[in-house]
């Protein structure tokens, strides 16, 4: 993926200045309103411009699919591209099977389509490890799973040696303190990561860009093998050991207990997770 050509062509998606998120393309307001979600159309633009990007042989990757409407956005034209979407259907209290049929109604209500497109119903620090996971290199990876900073570091860390030799990498709700903080403690910890650019917030749940997207770009060292680092490994343990079954259990208790739910809310609503107001 050629990401420096796909940069260039940012500016030029949306209305006046991009930190307004109006894209020119009205479509991506039309599928924000028809498929209940949490990216913005703003977002959908760069997403649905980044898949426009990929060479013949690389894959679209998303992590955090919820009912659609990320991948709805970036498939709005079709694609002949691979496309594999990784959702554990896990949060907000979702009753998987319901969840799974929406997402499928909503990506098939789509004008175009997109063949190679699959669903993988799982927790993506375990399906990520795989190196067959998606089967061709990942050219564009869009991370919008859980917003923790071993989640976020790990998002970087499991994908890596899934990825094209260069890479765009989009993680969202990155205006947040401890999203921004994991993302740039990997990028400063391995080589060959930069920033392309920032789509800041200012406000929670920004109408024009939510919670802020970042963008970087991956390029393999000359030599470098495909592997997950040692340090991302042990992390890994961790989260797959200690973190991952406790979210689960307390995903599945928030609905039934109040307790729980305030919890959730004082610890969503520390200032990590937070956009702070300028
Ligand atoms: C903010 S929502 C995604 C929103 C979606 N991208 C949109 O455009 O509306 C985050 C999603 O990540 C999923 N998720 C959280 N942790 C995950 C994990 N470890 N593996 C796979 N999916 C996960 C949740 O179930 C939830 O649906």
């Amino acid at each position: 993926m050629d990401v420096q050509a796909f940069a260039a062509g940012l500016d030029a998606l949306f209305d006046g200045d991009p930190a307004q998120g109006r894209p020119v393309d009205p479509r991506f307001e039309e599928v924000a309103a028809r498929v209940t979600g949490f990216t913005t159309p703003a977002e959908l633009a760069v997403l649905h411009s980044a898949v426009g990007h990929l060479p013949d042989d690389e894959a679209y990757l998303e992590v955090g699919t919820y009912k659609g409407r990320s991948v709805c956005g970036a498939l709005l034209d079709g694609t002949e591209r691979r496309v594999v979407a990784v959702e554990n259907f896990q949060e907000f209290g979702m009753a998987g099977a319901q969840a799974r049929q929406e997402l499928f109604d909503n990506v098939e209500a789509l004008p175009s389509v997109a063949p190679d497109f699959r669903l993988v119903d799982g927790d993506c620090y375990r399906v990520l490890r795989d190196p067959d996971a998606v089967g061709s290199p990942v050219g564009v990876y869009f991370f919008d799973g859980a917003h923790t900073w071993l989640a976020h570091y790990l998002a970087l860390g499991v994908v890596e040696h899934l990825l094209a030799d260069e890479a765009l990498v989009l993680v969202d709700d990155a205006t947040w303190p401890v999203v921004r903080r994991a993302t740039m403690a990997y990028v400063g910890r391995h080589r060959g990561w930069d920033v392309v650019r920032a789509f800041d917030a200012e406000s929670d749940h920004d109408p024009r860009w939510a919670n802020g997207l970042l963008l970087l770009r991956f390029r393999r060292p000359h030599g470098a093998a495909r592997r997950i680092h040692p340090d991302v490994r042990a992390v890994l343990a961790v989260q797959r050991f200690v973190v991952g079954p406790a979210y689960a259990a307390a995903w599945k208790v928030v609905p039934k207990s109040e307790l729980l739910v305030r919890l959730g809310k004082r610890f969503y609503g520390t200032r990590s997770h937070r956009v702070a107001s300028r």
